[in-house]
């Protein structure tokens, strides 16, 4: 059943070329020009006339949550927030028939998501869900919703299904953008090519990487921390990075926006921090070099995902993971990979329980 791989979690991770092009099936019909989805179509008004967009997820799908956040204010100009679904559900917050709650989920069980979504549907909001889940508690509580189709996730550390949802994500900001006017037609078309490119970018990604990080994972087996750093679509992918890592390796890991560094994290930084860095070449690339610059100046080992070819910041990292370029918002897609296979093989090495680690449960029923 895991189909000659040592993990889920690994099959999983391998699963992504596949599962990312499920996702687009029958939805992205680029020789048309367009993007079919029923659960958007059908509600293509409340949508695009939503006076904001509350994202509302935990975990890994919150982490999704975030870039789907840049994507749809970037692409379709509507304003979103996002909120961990504990939160949103007892503190009171404002919503009105006005507002389109998007709840994700993988499991479509979350006991805190459940009851955040019930709360938004009791003051008046339309809520759309991203499930993976089929016929989910979540997915038929919604109003209308897309599911993830990635396909059953058994690794209790969510990988495919991450992906996925950065995939709808995209769908709907693309679809969103076109409809209200905010795309024009050249730019879509330019966009929804790169996002059909993914799943061969992906198992580019996979094949060029593996075993590359399987072995920096061996130098990091006693590490004790670790910092995560990206900007723009890729803080969000930073902050999954480091709960991939924590969750598996039980090794302490944070995540930050690259240029928050230095409002309080660059305190940690010696020799013994290994610091991954999100860079490829768009989405303020000058920055995050000044950022690479200033950790190796405190001795930091740098960890660099780049695009292939960089020299600037391949020439400062002690350690260079290079992966296919391609639309900055698309990056996290890709960028996220070779992060999982390092969280992996670090966990793995260390022997934990990669599929099954300590106090965690597939999907959290309970709050
Ligand atoms: O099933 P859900 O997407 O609602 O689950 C949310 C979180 O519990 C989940 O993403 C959790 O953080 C994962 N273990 C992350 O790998």
């Amino acid at each position: 059943e895991k189909g000659g791989y040592e993990h889920f979690m690994l099959k999983e991770i391998f699963e992504q070329p596949k599962s990312i092009h499920d996702t687009l099936r029958g939805r992205l019909l680029v020789d048309e020009g367009i993007i079919k989805m029923a659960g958007i179509w059908d509600n293509l008004e409340r949508l695009t006339k939503a006076e904001r967009i509350i994202i509302i997820a935990c975990g890994t799908s919150w982490h999704a949550g975030l870039i789907g956040e840049y994507l749809i204010e970037e692409f379709a100009r509507i304003p979103v927030e996002v909120e961990y679904a504990s939160e949103f559900r007892y503190r009171n917050p404002i919503v009105t028939n006005k507002d389109v709650v998007i709840a994700i989920s993988q499991s479509g069980e979350t006991a805190d998501t459940m009851a955040a979504i019930k709360l938004a549907k009791e003051k008046g909001a339309f809520v759309f869900g991203i499930c993976n889940v089929v016929d989910s508690s979540i997915s038929r509580f919604t109003d209308a919703g897309s599911y993830t189709h990635a396909g059953p996730e058994i690794g209790v550390a969510s990988t495919k299904a991450f992906t996925s949802q950065l995939t709808i994500l995209s769908l709907i900001a693309l679809k969103l953008g076109k409809h209200n006017g905010n795309l024009s037609n050249v730019e879509f078309m330019r966009l929804i090519t790169e996002l059909d490119a993914l799943p061969k970018k992906v198992e580019e990604v996979l094949s060029t990487t593996h075993d590359l990080v399987k072995e920096i994972a061996k130098d990091f087996v006693d590490a004790q921390n670790f910092l995560y750093l990206g900007r723009g679509y890729n803080f969000p992918a930073a902050l999954e990075g480091a709960l991939k890592l924590k969750e598996i390796s039980y090794i302490h890991a944070e995540g930050y926006p690259a240029a928050e560094m230095k409002h309080g994290p660059i305190a940690l930084i010696d020799e013994n921090m290994p610091i991954v860095i999100i860079a490829p070449k768009q989405g303020h690339y000058d920055k995050v070099v000044s950022n690479v610059q200033e950790i190796k100046a405190r001795k930091g080992k740098v960890i660099a995902l780049v695009n292939k070819g960089d020299v600037q910041v391949a020439n400062l990292a002690d350690y260079v993971i290079e992966f296919p370029e391609t639309s900055e918002c698309f990056s996290p897609i890709i960028a996220s990979v070779p992060l999982q296979l390092l969280a992996y093989y670090i966990a793995v090495k260390r022997g934990a329980n990669v599929d099954q680690p300590r106090n965690l449960a597939k999907s959290v029923t309970v709050e």
